[in-house]
């Protein structure tokens, strides 16, 4: 596991997702506001939904398809308990948002 630059913390507007690819790995990088920032795996598990073009409520995000709520903490899905996603550890390093890419 190793801390790896994903994107500039300027890059994603507040409350908003983006997309990421690292080493073939799809991720969702997610800006909480306030420097906070979440990452996950980039599909819900319901039906292979873009969680990064979903949006976020508190500390879960939305996904755009069918509305299932992911807690970005624990990867925990809020309406279906059998299903949940990858999360990772994010760390803001001067201007740079990088994730603990497994
Ligand atoms: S694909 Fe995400 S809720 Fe259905």
């Amino acid at each position: 596991m190793a801390y790896l630059r994903v994107a500039g913390t300027g890059d994603i507007p507040a409350g908003r997702g983006m997309r990421i690819e690292r080493d073939g790995r799809q991720l969702a990088l997610f800006n909480a506001g306030g420097g906070r920032f979440y990452a996950c795996g980039a599909l819900c598990p319901h039906e292979d939904g873009p969680l990064a073009e979903g949006w976020l409520e508190s500390d879960a995000v939305i996904c755009p398809w069918h509305g299932f709520s992911y807690d970005l903490r624990t990867g925990r899905c809020l309406v279906d308990p059998a299903l949940g996603i990858p999360v990772y550890a994010v760390r803001v390093s001067g201007d740079a948002v990088e994730v603990d890419v497994p």
